[in-house]
């Protein structure tokens, strides 16, 4: 992604990278289906190093913070920021502290903070509350704070868009979906849509369509009420990542949505499940928040606000494995079972009962 240096960065010589971007576009036959969506394509972030968007602006974020010569780096997270802090303060070696809501983030993404050795802190709050705490602790003990409320960030997200424009030729999608949390990503999309076209890289921009968990949507209800109102929730959604009441973004991601005549939906827990269940099927896979944005492309073609040609991109924000807890309750226990379950099965160590087993439907 350091290719778009100019508008991340332009100083920079030499970045913390790992290397980061050059996430592919796919398409899916299964997946459009799902999405009553013919020309649907996935924007898959978990090819990034750490498994998630997050990479893009971490690189940025931390090599700021390699150059002012930051004593430590935090952040407060879901998981995913955690996880992509850990691996570059790592590399840049400095000591990471993270901050993370106890008992309410993805096995994977818990995992890479330790293994990349963050000092991990699990804090007895939500995610609103670790956020509180991280700022507080960035104001009083000088550690440089990493949430997308810090502008590299949001220079590094903006890439996302930049790649996905390109891989289209310029020919900018009507469509850019993708689910909304914090709302950082929110608002680095529409920073990008503003400098693609003020640099005529496009000509139109499209649309965004940012979904939230319908449990953590306060950016949703402010959206149908005009964005007249702002009302933080206690939040409360499967999709851990985007388990967030009180979003930090919210009046940059307001321009976002406003400038580029977007939409704001939430979908329900199943219906992202649902979605998941498509996209893991297809062989790409992604973790359950990531579903929020083919399931939102799909509630918005039966709504009839997505048209029948329109060109729709779904960006994927984490990968399958980030998530291993939901996908074990998805397949192996909820009852009954779910339509899309798929039950593994035990058998005795004999042939018979392998030739059984392949014979069946
Ligand atoms: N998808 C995934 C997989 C995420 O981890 C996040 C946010 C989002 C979507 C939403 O992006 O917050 O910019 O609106 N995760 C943050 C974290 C909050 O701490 O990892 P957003």
């Amino acid at each position: 992604m350091w290719r778009y240096r100019e508008l991340v960065m332009p100083s920079v010589t030499d970045p913390v990278s790992h290397p980061e971007g050059n996430t592919p576009l796919i398409a899916r036959g299964a997946v459009q289906t799902h999405a009553r969506c013919a020309s649907l394509l996935l924007k898959h972030e978990g090819h990034n190093p750490s498994g998630s968007f997050k990479d893009r602006g971490m690189t940025v974020a931390v090599t700021q913070a390699r150059r002012i010569g930051a004593r430590a780096v935090a952040c407060a997270s879901t998981g995913n920021t955690s996880a992509s802090l850990a691996a570059y303060a790592a590399h840049a070696g400095l000591p990471a502290l993270v901050f993370v809501p106890r008992g309410q983030i993805a096995l994977g993404k818990l995992a890479q903070s330790l293994a990349y050795g963050a000092r991990t802190l699990l804090v007895d709050t939500d995610f609103d509350g670790c956020l509180r705490l991280a700022l507080e602790a960035s104001r009083t003990l000088g550690v440089y704070l990493v949430n997308s409320v810090n502008p590299w960030r949001v220079e590094g997200q903006k890439t996302i868009v930049f790649e996905l424009l390109q891989q289209l030729g310029y020919d900018a999608p009507d469509w850019i979906a993708l689910p909304a949390g914090n709302l950082g990503n929110t608002s680095a999309f529409g920073k990008a849509l503003r400098e693609a076209l003020a640099l005529g890289m496009i000509s139109r921009a499209p649309r965004l369509l940012a979904v939230q968990a319908e449990g953590a949507a306060p950016f949703a209800s402010s959206f149908a009420a005009h964005f007249a109102t702002r009302e933080p929730v206690h939040a409360e959604t499967l999709a851990t990542a985007i388990k967030i009441g009180d979003p930090a973004s919210w009046d940059r991601a307001v321009r976002a949505i406003t400038e580029t005549n977007g939409v704001v939906a939430s979908v329900t827990d199943d219906e992202m499940l649902e979605a998941k269940a498509v996209i893991d099927a297809s062989g790409v896979g992604c973790e359950p928040a990531s579903a929020a944005s083919v399931a939102g492309v799909r509630q918005l073609r039966d709504r009839g606000v997505i048209g029948d040609h329109e060109r729709v991109v779904a960006v994927l924000t984490g990968h399958v494995l980030k998530d291993p807890g939901i996908i074990q309750r998805y397949h192996q226990e909820i009852n009954p079972k779910p339509a899309r379950a798929n039950r593994p099965i035990e058998i005795s160590a004999s042939l018979a009962e392998v030739e059984r087993v392949l014979s069946r439907p």
